[in-house]
C-alpha cells in the first residue's frame, strides 16, 4: 500500500476499479440477502456506483457532476437495509477485492472506509 497514492489510484484508476466493482455485484446478485433488492439488470447500478466510488476513493467527482448531491443515505431509503444486509454488502465487496487480488493491506484499508457508510445507511431493524 502506498499512503502517497489515492485509494482510487492504488485500485487502478477506472479500469481497476471497474473490474472491481462488476466481481461485486456478481457477488451480490448471488447473495441471497442482497439479491432481490436489485434489479435484473446490473448494468445502471454498476455504472453509478463506478462514479460514486470514484469520487469517494480520490478520482473524480463523476458521481456529482452528473447526479448532483450524493445524499447516500436519502437514496437509500426505500430500501429495507438491516444490519445483516451492510454485513453481506461488505462481504460481497470484501470478495471482489480478493478475487481481483488487492493486496491484504489495502484491502482491509478500503473495507474500512466502506464499513462507516454502511452501518450508516442501515433504516430497518430486523
Ligand atoms: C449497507 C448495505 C447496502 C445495501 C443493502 C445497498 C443496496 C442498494 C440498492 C438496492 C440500490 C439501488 C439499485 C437500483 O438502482 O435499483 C443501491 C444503490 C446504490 N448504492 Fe447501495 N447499498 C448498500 C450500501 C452501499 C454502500 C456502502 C455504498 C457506497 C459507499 C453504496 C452505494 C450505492 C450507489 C452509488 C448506488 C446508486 C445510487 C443511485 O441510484 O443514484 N451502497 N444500493
Amino acid at each position: 500500500m502506498d499512503v502517497e497514492q489515492t485509494i482510487y489510484q492504488q485500485l487502478g484508476e477506472s479500469d481497476g476499479l471497474r473490474t472491481i466493482i462488476e466481481t461485486f455485484y456478481e457477488n451480490v446478485g448471488n447473495e441471497p440477502l442482497l439479491a432481490p433488492l436489485f434489479p435484473e439488470n446490473m448494468a445502471p447500478v454498476i455504472e453509478k456506483q463506478h462514479q460514486f466510488l470514484t469520487q469517494f476513493f480520490g478520482g473524480p467527482p463523476l458521481f456529482s457532476e452528473k447526479h448532483g448531491h450524493p445524499m447516500m443515505r436519502a437514496r437509500h431509503m426505500r430500501f429495507p437495509v438491516t444490519n445483516e444486509r451492510a454485513d453481506a454488502w461488505l462481504a460481497c465487496m470484501n470478495a471482489a477485492l480478493e478475487q481481483n487480488n488487492v493486496e491484504d493491506e489495502l484491502r482491509e484499508f478500503v473495507i474500512a472506509r466502506l464499513q462507516g457508510p454502511a452501518y450508516h445507511f442501515v433504516n430497518t431493524h430486523s
